[in-house]
Parts: C-alpha cells; structure tokens; sequence
C-alpha cells in the first residue's frame, strides 16, 4: 500500500509565506512522489474554535482550495477536500477523547496561548482541537503530515491517540510524523516571534503586490549600521535571503554584513522582489482559477467523495474493534 499523506490549513484567513513555505511546499514535494497517496483539507471546523465570523469562514474554506489549485495541488493527484463535509472526522474525534485526559489537552503551549489570547472564548472546542487533528490525520491512516515547526505538540498527541488506541483496542494505526521543510519556521517581520495570520504586520500575503511586498520587507527593524549583533529583524531577512536570493548572492549579503558594507535598504529591495518574482506565477493561476468557480466546485465536490470512502472504511474497523458494532 501506497504511504498515505495528510495536511490542512485552517480557514481563518488569506494564507501568507509561512504557510506556503512551512506546509504548502511540502504537501506539493509529497503529491508529486508517487510512492505516496495525498490527502489535503480546508480545516474548516478548526476555525471556529476560536472567534470566527460567519460569513468569512463561508468565504475562507473556498479561498484555501482555490490557494491550493493555484500553488500547484493537483486535484487529479491529491484528494482536495472540505473537513466539516466528511462528518466520519467528528465520530472519531468522539471516540478519540475517550481515550484522552482533559489535563493533557490543557497543558499544550497552544492551548495556553489560545486561552491567553481569547480570554472570554476558553471553549470545549478549542480543548479539543488537538483531538480533531488527530481524527482528521488518523482517519486516512496518514503517517506523513507536511506542517510547520509549530504543530509538532499537535502530532504528539496524534501519536499518543495512536499508540493508545492500538493497545487498547488492536486498532492498527500509524504513528504521524512531521514532514518538514526547509522553512518550516519563518519568522515575523517584526523581528519577534514566528509569521501568523492573527499578528498584523507580521506577514507577507501570497496575493501582495510587489509595492505591498516592498513596503513590508522595508519595515523589518534593522540597525542603522551593518556588522553589529544580528537581531531580530535582521534574523528574519536573512532567513527570507537565504530561502529566495541564489546561494551566491545570499553568501555576498552574509559578507557584506560581516565587512560592514552592506546596505539594508538594498537587501530589502533586492528580497522584495524575489519574493514576488517567486509569487508572481501564483497570482496569475489564482486570478484564472477564481473565476471559474463551478471547476472549484467540482473539485471540493469529488474531493468529499473521495475522502469519505477511505475515511468510511476506517471509522468501520475502529467501531468493530470498540464494540460499537
Ligand atoms: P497561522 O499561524 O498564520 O494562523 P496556521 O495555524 O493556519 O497559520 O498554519 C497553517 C500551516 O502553516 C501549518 O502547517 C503551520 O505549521 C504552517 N505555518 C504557519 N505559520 C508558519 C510559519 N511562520 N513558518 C512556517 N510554517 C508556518
Ligand atoms: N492545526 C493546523 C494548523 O493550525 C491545521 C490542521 C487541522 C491540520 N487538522 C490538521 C494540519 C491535520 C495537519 C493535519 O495549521
């Protein structure tokens, strides 16, 4: 049997370059091995577990297909689909807590950071939503997940899920594991923390022009002078030089810097456009792509059948095997 893969965004918002760096890159490298069989979802659930608005989560889980199609997923390869359209995942969530403890779930560092974030939103669902991921990944009986750095304490609790359900119930899944790529952890343009949707000022859209692109990359706090302590800032147009610049203008910037000589505002210009020469071929398939939505339509429609056949068979052996049938 083929490995299988499994990988979702949730719909919160238009994706920026971690996501595309972090989790888009490595479902695309995966789809395009064939020793693998590639589910991909819109993790539409996901995004009501924290403040959502309705008419935007309708709107968002559309985008991210579309986003999907237009970085390069492929619907004849990968299975594309909706997660609230195949309801399997929400059963097995269910049997799934019953083999995990409330304390695991609110010792997680995103749990934390949620519940300090949304103070008034502190909801059964956001407790659960390791234990959804882990449904939406067992289900196929994924082994690779292609995610940033950040969700690794997410895979942790799907490999406990796994290992618990395995003992307990001989169930026969697999124990996931990340599949990273080389960013899979892009740092903020403010110098501290990672790239995310829900810190403004933090990120680079996939559909950003080059103006909006060189507008951001200029506001990278740097120092005035090269040569000194690396901070934050310069951390990250580093990080962006390495991954977008060729390997011998990156190692000119490092020296130029190292000698004093560099200026910052000639770096800025130089990344901004790389990133958007890197983002151009996107944005044109996404303008075609959107405006033929019944082809989204159809892809999103026998995306759901298609998940829901192998995700049938499995939720099967799983009720078998807990008595439930
Ligand atoms: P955000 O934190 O911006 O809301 P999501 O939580 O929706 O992003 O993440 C979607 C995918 O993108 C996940 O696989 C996540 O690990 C990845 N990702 C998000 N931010 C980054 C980042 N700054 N660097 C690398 N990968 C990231
Ligand atoms: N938690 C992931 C994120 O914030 C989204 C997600 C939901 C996911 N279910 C998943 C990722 C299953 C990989 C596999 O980015």
């Amino acid at each position: 049997m083929l490995h299988r893969v499994l990988s979702g965004i949730r719909a919160t918002g238009r994706l920026h370059l971690g996501n595309y760096l972090g989790a888009i890159k490595g479902m695309i490298e995966l789809q395009n091995n064939p020793a693998y069989e590639t589910f991909y979802m819109v993790a539409d659930a996901h995004a009501i577990t924290t403040p959502f608005s309705v008419d935007e989560l309708s709107q968002n889980r559309r985008e991210i297909i579309i986003d999907y199609l237009a970085a390069g997923l492929d619907p004849k390869k990968s299975t594309l689909f909706v997660q609230s359209q195949v309801s399997e995942h929400f059963e097995l969530f269910f049997y799934f807590s019953s083999v995990t403890t409330i304390a695991r779930m609110m010792h997680l560092p995103t749990y934390k950071e949620k519940v300090k974030q949304y103070p008034k939103n502190n909801t059964m669902a956001l407790l659960n939503y390791p234990i959804l991921m882990a449904a939406d990944i067992l289900l196929y009986k994924a082994y690779l997940v292609p995610v940033g750095i950040d969700q690794e304490p997410h895979l942790e609790v799907a490999r406990e899920i796994a290992r618990k359900m395995n003992q307990i119930y001989k169930t026969s899944f697999p124990q996931p594991q990340r599949f990273a790529t080389k960013g899979e952890y892009i740092p903020s343009l403010t110098g501290e923390g990672k790239m995310s949707k829900s810190v403004e000022g933090s990120y680079i859209k996939l559909t950003d022009s080059l103006d909006e692109i060189r507008k951001k990359i200029r506001s990278v706090p740097t120092a005035t002078v090269a040569g000194g302590p690396i901070t934050g800032g310069i951390k990250t147009l580093f990080m962006l030089a390495e991954i977008f610049l060729p390997k011998n203008l990156y190692q000119e910037i490092k020296e130029k810097y190292h000698s004093q000589t560099l200026k910052f505002i000639e770096l800025k210009d130089t990344l901004a456009e790389a990133i958007y020469q890197e983002l151009k071929p996107f944005q044109e398939k996404r303008k075609q792509i959107a405006s033929d939505l019944s082809y989204v339509e159809k892809v999103i429609n026998q995306g759901a059948q298609k998940a829901k056949a192998v995700a049938q068979e499995t939720l099967k052996e799983v009720k078998e095997k807990m008595g439930l049938i």
